[in-house]
């Protein structure tokens, strides 16, 4: 029986993907490094410290690692600052729905996301109040594709993984749900996220009916 739900928060509860794009864009300019929307979707799901060594690996650059934490930090700086905008009316549609629908049918809710900042997030959405649990890029250190995140918050929530269904919109995002014997929602295209249980194009389709009905012998 299904009894709790983890989502994946940049790209499942809110699009954070063009901030983090233009924080990139500015830190790859000042470096004169080439950066581009299809090297940006290499970034979804992983860490900062990941994301900023896929980056320098397509520019062939390599640098001291104290040198690579300075410039992930000033990138950060841009992308915190930037997160000052967001307010409760940036939800992508169906996210806050659904989170809403889980809370009144009683399920247990957590939240796995990579981001150090999703606190933050959180609290610029007004959604801090769905979440039972919040696993983010603080509690854990390996990240996805590790298991990691999403069994540190099934643990909390008193779950073992087989109750729990995750809400993912990156592959290596469904990799990590796979990898910890998770049921998993893909949100996005076949090419990204076919590899899940379920697949919907966008939360406005991942409703509870609808994830009820594909998961039926689990309610
Ligand atoms: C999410 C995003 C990634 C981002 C990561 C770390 O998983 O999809 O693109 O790199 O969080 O975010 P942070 O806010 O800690 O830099
Ligand atoms: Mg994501």
């Amino acid at each position: 029986m299904i009894k709790g739900f983890i989502f994946d928060l940049d790209g499942v509860i809110t699009d954070t993907a063009e901030l983090h794009f233009a924080a990139w864009k500015k830190l790859s300019d000042d470096m004169d490094w080439q950066f581009d929307r299809d090297l940006n979707e290499k970034l979804r799901g992983i860490s900062r410290m990941d994301s900023i060594k896929v980056i320098m690996d397509h520019n062939n650059v390599s640098l001291k690692e104290e040198t690579i934490v300075e410039l992930a930090t000033q990138k950060n700086d841009i992308y915190v600052q930037s997160l000052d905008h967001m307010t409760p009316e940036d939800y992508l549609p169906g996210a806050k729905e659904l989170l809403t629908h889980l809370r009144s049918e009683g399920f247990s809710v957590a939240l796995g996301s990579a981001s150090k900042n999703a606190e933050k997030v959180l609290k610029q959405l007004n959604a801090t109040h769905y979440f039972d649990v919040i696993g983010d890029g603080n509690s854990v250190s390996r990240s996805k594709p590790a298991p990691d995140i999403f069994l540190y918050a099934s643990e909390k929530m008193g779950l073992s993984p087989e109750r729990c269904i995750v809400f993912e919109d990156a592959e290596k995002g469904i990799d990590a749900a796979k990898a910890g014997n998770f049921y998993s929602v893909g949100i996005g295209p076949e090419e990204r996220v076919g590899h899940a249980d379920v697949r919907f194009d966008t939360m406005k389709e991942a409703t509870l009916f609808e994830v009820k009905s594909h998961f039926k012998d689990l309610f």
